[in-house]
Formats: structure tokens, C-alpha cells, sequence
């Protein structure tokens, strides 16, 4: 029988490799994973975190998930949001990537207000009807089986909670091929330069290419479940914020 398949970058690999290649991938630059983000987006990765964490709107008391929450950026940001008073679950399957999270939380003064969770996206630990908010940020494309995610977001959300991915998307207008050029000859070299691994970066921009764009996101989004999905677009398109909801009742 035909082993299933899926991509990796433009790479075709087995199902069940798919996850320890992405492992390796953060695992590698886990280390240099911050100061990568903002040399390669020239810092602005913070300001489209802000805007999503605006659109979010955490309020005091809630309790947030964050998915795939790698240095704990978003984290960071909702737990400001809600002065402190909240609950946030900074959560990923790699150990790695949770550790450097845990070091800057700690380095901001928010390491007691932030619960650290690994775990994978595709099956989470959390009782149904259990969450305020639930975040992905720049987490989705890495995710072999995406659909099983947006349920699970759908599924662990009480009635009105919403969910929020943050997501290179498919960009439009004059940047679009300077943005592919950056992507395919810069990046790499950059990710050889900073962090002694191109192919992580070259994986980087494959795997942006390969994420469901835009409209099919938020079709993907109704597939799951929810009931109000709508999504803005940061630099043409570059990124995407989806904002879905779950039904009230
Ligand atoms: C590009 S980083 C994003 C980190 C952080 N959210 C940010 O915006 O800076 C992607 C993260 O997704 C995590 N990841 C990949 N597959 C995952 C999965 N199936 N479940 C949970 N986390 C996953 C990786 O370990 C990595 O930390």
C-alpha cells in the first residue's frame, strides 16, 4: 500500500516524517530564532504581533491559548493586554523553542504569569469549552495536519470564543516579486549567516508557498466549525490576520 504523503517546503516526505523535520528545523535555530525575525523582517514581525493581539482584544480574567507560541511574542503581548490578570498558556511541541520562551518571559518579569504547555496542535490536552481565545502565530503553515488543528481551536473554545491566526499569506501588487526574490535568494543566505543553516530558511519560504492562501484559510476556518471568520491583510497580503469565532450558542 502507497505510504501517505505530504510536503515539506517543496519537498514531497512521508506523513509520519513530516513533524521530526520541522522539529529540526526550530530546533536548530531555536537559539537565534528572535534576533533572525527581526533582521529578516527589519523588526516589522513586532508591529503585525501588536495588530494582532489588538484584534484579539484579551480581556482581564480570560484564559488564552497560544499555539505553536515558540519565544512567547504573542504570550507576552495578550498578558499585557490584560494587565497581568489572565490566564495564558504559552505552548509548542518543541522543548527548545518553549525553553527560549521561558528565558524571555522570565527577562520581561512575566514568567509567573504565563503557564508552559508542549503539545501538539493536532491534539490538544485542553477539555472542550474550556477557553476564552486561542492563538497561532506563524504556527499554522508548520502544522502537518492543519484541518485537525482548526477543530481542535473550534473544539477547546467556550460558546463566543474566537481564534486568531497569524500567518504569512499570499501577497498581491508591485511587492510581490520583489518579495519572492528576497525570499529565495536573501533569506537563505541570511539564515546561513546568522544561524549557520540556510535550509531552515529556505524551508521558511517554501513553506509560506505552500500555505492555503487567504480565502481558502477562511473557508478552511467554516469547515472547522465557526460561524464568523474574517481576516486582514498587513503589507498586500504578506500577512494575514484571521479572526474566527465560535457560534454564541
Ligand atoms: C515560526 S515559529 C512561531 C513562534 C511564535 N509563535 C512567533 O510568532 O514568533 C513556529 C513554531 O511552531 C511550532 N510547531 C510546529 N509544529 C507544531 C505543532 N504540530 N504543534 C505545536 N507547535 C508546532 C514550532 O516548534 C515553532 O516553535
Amino acid at each position: 500500500m502507497d505510504e501517505k504523503k505530504t510536503h515539506f517546503g517543496y519537498e514531497e516526505v512521508s506523513w509520519k516524517d513530516k513533524q521530526s523535520r520541522v522539529n529540526q528545523v526550530f530546533s536548530s535555530v531555536a537559539g537565534r530564532y528572535d534576533l533572525m525575525n527581526d533582521l529578516m523582517s527589519m523588526g516589522l514581525h513586532r508591529l503585525w504581533k501588536d495588530e494582532a493581539v489588538r484584534i484579539l482584544a484579551p480581556e482581564e480574567g480570560e484564559t488564552i491559548v497560544d499555539l505553536a507560541g515558540g519565544t512567547g511574542d504573542l504570550s507576552r503581548r495578550i498578558l499585557k493586554r490584560m494587565h497581568g490578570r489572565g490566564q495564558v498558556i504559552l505552548s509548542d511541541i518543541n522543548l527548545a523553542m518553549l525553553r527560549e520562551g521561558v528565558k524571555r518571559l522570565d527577562r520581561s518579569g512575566h514568567l509567573s504569569g504565563v503557564h508552559y504547555c508542549v503539545l501538539n496542535a493536532e491534539t490538544l490536552p485542553f477539555e472542550a469549552a474550556s477557553v476564552d481565545g486561542i492563538t497561532i502565530g506563524f504556527g499554522l503553515r508548520n502544522v502537518r495536519d492543519q484541518a485537525a488543528a482548526l477543530k481542535e481551536m473550534f473544539r477547546v473554545l467556550k460558546p463566543g470564543g474566537r481564534a486568531l491566526i497569524l500567518e504569512f499569506s499570499k501577497m498581491h501588487g508591485p511587492l510581490a516579486k520583489p518579495y519572492d526574490w528576497y525570499s529565495f535568494h536573501i533569506l537563505p543566505k541570511m539564515g546561513a549567516l546568522v544561524t549557520g543553516d540556510s535550509d531552515s530558511y529556505r524551508y521558511l519560504a517554501e513553506s509560506i508557498r505552500k500555505h492555503p492562501e487567504q480565502e481558502i484559510l477562511k473557508n478552511n476556518l467554516y469547515q472547522a466549525g465557526f460561524e464568523e471568520v474574517y481576516y486582514r491583510n498587513l503589507l498586500q497580503g504578506l500577512v494575514a490576520i484571521h479572526l474566527a469565532r465560535k457560534a454564541l450558542v
